[in-house]
């Protein structure tokens, strides 16, 4: 890339080896930066000026982050020689492209330049995070409002870095959508996918369409698990949920973009269409009136290859013109709300077997002359994106897309593993990676029994892994990548918090900072830091990154223990003869045969002598039982 090639210029221009420097705690870390001895100290009568009128909204906004901590009056305005300022070029960088800026501290005041106000917006989210961690305190703190000198040239890998958050599971409301949307911004994700519609509950309001909100948006209330949930009863009211209006849905669109976020919506379809066929029944094949939002019950069987089963009808009927004028009527108004070119329109999981047995569908297959009833979808998505194009729109799609025949023209999500794609990549559609197998934060992200359990598991450590552009894809369909939180076991904001951090720093690391700067013993570190940021900010995580990993196998008959961290530097101790483990106990080195008998493994880490991750108490059973499965 001739971003790379032009590096060292600027380096070389500041008259510096083009060395590195790991004593910033940045995430994501930038492309390029140094750092020299000494500090900025920001004082009481500092000024944030901007150069041109395109600045001023984010030098108001540096202003009232630094105030609120400070307790200084900081003001923003138009001037060229204040002590902080955000420049935007004259002519614009080229290396720097659309989002990208410098950062330049010294003893005097601080410098930042973009070509466009994207990059003076990351410009400003580097600065924040080079203050010490009480910047991000909500009332005023005490601390040494110094940064170190720093000279920075940062810009993204990838154009797309987005955020998925289901609010169909669970809602959301405004205030908590807009939250996190402001805390994704500030790791430079610029895209909140936002899954709108779902099997158990439709959250936008169409106008033209009421009881998509009056009934879509309405389930029964149900504590306990999700998926193994009690059936709504017959007269039973609906009382869990919610819904956004246009005005919120104006008022976040808003709020995304003062934060250089863009919102692609997604109307999950044909599949996942339960809440909008219990308000509008005639939609499906069976026209059951009797369908209920679905409220958290197994209504899905999995077979493991792949194949499932619905045992409720949750799917349109791709055979019936009244869905395509009902669609119309959505994307209408899906189209005017969400300025995005994208809107997403699902295409997972639809179970075809309501289909195969409609005569209204067999008379379409006959008419497309199509034998597998698999290929109705193709006829369907096709039949959306001419609706998506008359309304001036794009369609982005799972990555199921692919199979029953897809238009040239469209973007896909791939979400099985990466193999979707690869072969869209290939076939010369552009693609958003999000495998569940790097980028799914709705999985268990540590020891399965401390968590609240969830069917598969993901480490911070693997997403940090991930690598977006597979071997022999021309990365120039390879758009970027996202994180995708799905909400059946996340009821609150604080625990979307919990699962999304700390995978979101690494997957933002992945998606914006260049390849070959990637360290997980140096992101480690980095995260620790912002361990102790998010506690100032009150921004919940996880900590399962200091919890042992453990693992057994069988082998010749025997059961073999053995165990890892994540996080570098802790020492792992355990019992296996009921006592608690402390810094005394057995301290793991290499893996152990574990003794016949109905032992109690209970594990525990330490660092610098002092226990740092859960405790965590397997019995014989549980480790007969996780062999060879992680
Ligand atoms: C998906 O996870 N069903 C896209």
């Amino acid at each position: 890339m001739l971003r790379y090639l032009l590096c060292p210029l600027f380096f070389a221009m500041f008259g510096l080896a083009n060395a590195q420097n790991n004593s910033l705690n940045l995430i994501p870390q930038p492309a390029e930066w140094q750092v020299t001895n000494g500090t900025y100290a920001l004082t009481r009568g500092a000024t944030i000026g901007f150069d041109k009128p395109e600045g001023r909204a984010i030098a108001e906004m540096l202003a009232q982050k630094l105030n609120t901590p400070t307790g200084f009056s900081l003001k923003a305005q138009q001037s060229t020689s204040a002590a902080i300022q955000l420049r935007l070029n004259n002519t614009p960088d080229a290396r720097l492209g659309q989002e990208g800026y410098t950062l330049e501290s010294t003893p005097k005041g601080i410098v930042m330049t973009a070509n466009q106000p994207a990059g003076l917006f990351y410009a400003m989210q580097t600065l924040l995070q080079l203050f010490p961690k009480e910047v991000e305190s909500k009332t005023v703190a005490k601390a040494d409002w110094n940064i170190p000198l720093v000279k920075i040239a940062d810009y993204p890998r990838f154009a797309w870095r987005g955020i998925m958050l289901d609010v169909s599971r669970h809602f959301f409301s405004k205030e908590d959508v807009k939250t996190h949307i402001d805390q994704i911004a500030r790791l430079k994700y610029n895209t909140f996918h936002w899954h709108l519609t779902d099997d158990n509950g439709w959250r936008i309001e169409i106008k033209s369409l009421p009881k998509l909100t009056s009934v879509g948006a309405w389930r029964v209330q149900r504590a306990g698990r999700f998926g193994d949930r009690a059936d709504p009863k017959p007269d039973e009211p609906a009382t869990y949920g919610g819904f956004y209006t246009h005005d919120d849905i104006r008022e976040i669109v808003r709020y995304a973009q003062e934060r250089f976020v863009t919102i692609v919506p997604e109307i999950d379809v044909p599949g996942h269409s339960m809440a909008a066929i219990a308000a509008y029944p005639e939609l499906s094949c069976t026209k059951n009136p009797d369908t209920k939002v679905n409220p958290g019950t197994p209504f899905s069987e999995w077979y493991g290859n792949g194949t499932f089963k619905m045992n409720i009808d949750n799917t349109l009927n791709p055979s019936d013109e009244k869905v395509y004028e009902f669609l119309d009527k959505v994307f209408a108004e899906v189209a005017v709300l969400f300025p995005n070119p994208y809107i997403h329109v699902g295409g997972d999981e639809c179970y075809k077997g309501y289909w195969k047995e409609d005569p209204g569908c067999q008379a379409l297959m006959k008419k497309l002359n199509i034998r597998h009833v698999e290929d109705l979808q193709g006829y369907f998505m096709g039949r959306v994106e001419q609706i998506l194009h008359s309304k001036g729109k794009k369609l982005l799609g799972w990555d199921e897309i692919l199979e029953g025949g897809i238009s040239p023209n469209a973007t896909v999500m791939s979400w099985r593993g990466i193999k979707g794609g690869i072969e869209a990549a290939q076939m010369g559609h552009d693609v958003v990676m999000t495998p569940t197998t790097y980028a799914y934060l709705d999985y268990n992200q540590g020891e399965p029994t401390i968590d609240p359990p969830i069917y598969a598991y993901l480490r911070a450590k693997k997403s940090y892994s991930f690598e977006p552009v597979p071997d022999g894809v021309d990365p120039k369909y390879i758009l970027g990548g996202q994180g995708n939180l799905w909400t059946e076991q996340v009821p609150t904001l604080r625990y979307a918090q919990y699962m999304t951090y700390p995978r979101a720093w690494a997957l933002s690391e992945v998606y914006w900072s260049p390849k070959e700067k990637k360290n997980w013993e140096d992101f480690a570190n980095r995260m620790e830091a912002h361990f102790a940021r998010a506690d100032v900010a009150e921004i919940n995580y996880s900590r399962a990154v200091y919890d042992a990993i453990v693992k057994t196998r069988r082998q010749d008959g025997k059961l073999w223990l053995e165990m890892d961290n994540e996080m570098p530097g802790l020492d792992i101790f355990y019992s296996i003869d009921d006592t608690m483990p402390d810094r005394f106990s057995s301290k793991y080195v290499q893996p152990i045969e574990l003794p016949e008998g109905p032992i109690t493994l209970r594990v525990i880490t330490y660092r610098d002598g002092k226990p740092i991750g859960h405790l965590i108490t397997l019995s014989r059973e549980a480790l007969e039982k996780r062999a060879g499965r992680f």
